[in-house]
């Protein structure tokens, strides 16, 4: 049986951001949440849309102490008829359960997660901003909450949905960044949970990006585990090389998320006719690569900036160049098709879009 997704009224709306030129990333919330409740025996029940507000949690809520938790992010974009649009939700959902698993959480039944998550934008339809770049994020999380300090998966979850109209990623313009490669802080290791969208990951990697950030730099590039050798991811984002005209990214192998962006981008690639390779890649070659300009390109990819290009690379005592320091042309005509895509300026020929 299906179950019941409730609307409880809302009293006292917010006064919605005035300035979208202002606005930032996820600082100010909507007026209403998606919330429903999982319990061992009787699985999950209690669906409603209520205005947001905060939980009571006892203390001893084992989200609090291990960490038993998960998230998703995407993005409602208004397009130029003023309806709003999901970019691959259906992924972002399935996604969503495989952390689920990963964490010895329970899964959500995607179609009625899916349909819960559209009516509450819906709802809030009049917070999805108009200006251009600006956006409505969706935070799906799911936290576990039995009272309980011994270390075992909880009996009791919370899954809830919350929403943060969002400003433009780029506001001072579309231009490189700096990245450091860590060969002392990882990110992830084999067998670890590099690629479910757990909090602990995101904690974790806290200590190397401010020490990233003290020393001038925008990003960290995560090294594998093992060697320290083969790159992973950049931040929180995919990363491609363009490489011996080819564009290069690390393989699906465990350690890192598997980024609904990095599919429509490889995607986009492929549709261009250019040869996509998911290999290990090492800091040797990219270095070379940059030395000799045979690296044209790299760029970051992830809901947040889309696309984000690099204009440098430094490894230990040495920074290496990527394309004079410019964004290139396939960057930037990446960029412009996915985000033209996602805000309907342009067609959608693989069916990302969906409408609500
Ligand atoms: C660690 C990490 N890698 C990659 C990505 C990119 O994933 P997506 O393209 O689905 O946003 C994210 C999320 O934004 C992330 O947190």
């Amino acid at each position: 049986m299906k179950m019941e997704l409730k609307t409880l009224p809302l009293s006292h709306p917010k006064t919605k951001p005035q300035d979208e030129g202002k606005l930032n990333f996820g600082q100010i919330f909507t007026d209403r949440m998606f919330v429903m409740e999982y319990q061992a025996g009787k699985g999950w029940h209690s669906a409603r849309i209520e205005p947001y507000g905060p939980f009571s949690l006892d203390p001893a809520s084992a989200v609090l102490h291990y960490a038993q938790e998960i998230f998703e992010g995407l993005k409602a974009y208004r397009h130029p008829d003023g309806k709003i649009a999901l970019f691959r939700p259906a992924d972002n959902i399935k996604r969503f359960n495989c952390s689920a698993t990963r964490m010895c959480m329970p899964e959500v039944d995607e179609e009625f997660f899916l349909s819960a998550i559209k009516e509450l934008v819906r709802l809030e339809a009049d917070w999805v901003p108009h200006n251009e770049g600006t956006s409505l994020y969706i935070r799906p999380t799911m936290i576990a909450t039995d009272p309980y300090l011994g270390v075992k998966p909880s009996d009791t979850y919370l899954c809830y949905v919350i929403l943060s109209p969002v400003g433009a990623y780029y506001k001072g313009g579309f231009s490189p960044v700096k990245i450091w490669i860590s060969d002392q802080f990882v990110r992830s290791a084999p067998g670890g949970t590099g690629e479910a969208k757990t909090g602990g990951n995101y904690a974790a990697s806290l200590r190397a990006s401010m020490e990233a950030a003290a020393k001038g730099f925008d990003q960290v590039l995560w090294l594998d585990a093992v060697e320290r050798k083969y790159v992973e991811e950049v931040g929180s984002m995919n990363i491609c090389f363009y490489l011996d005209g080819k564009v290069i990214t690390s393989p699906l192998h465990g350690t890192i998320l598997d980024g609904i962006t990095r599919r429509a981008i490889l995607t986009l690639i492929k549709d261009m006719g250019i040869e996509v390779e998911e290999r290990a890649l090492s800091v040797e070659e990219i270095l070379e690569g940059a030395r000799t300009g045979r690296l044209k390109e790299a760029f970051g990819t992830g809901t947040a900036a889309v696309v984000s290009p690099v204009g440098q690379f430094t490894y230990r005592d040495e920074t290496v160049s990527v394309g004079d320091n410019q964004v290139g042309e396939l960057t930037l005509k990446l960029y412009e098709t996915l985000t033209g895509i996602q805000y309907g300026q342009r067609n959608d020929p693989h069916g990302w879009i969906e409408l609500i």
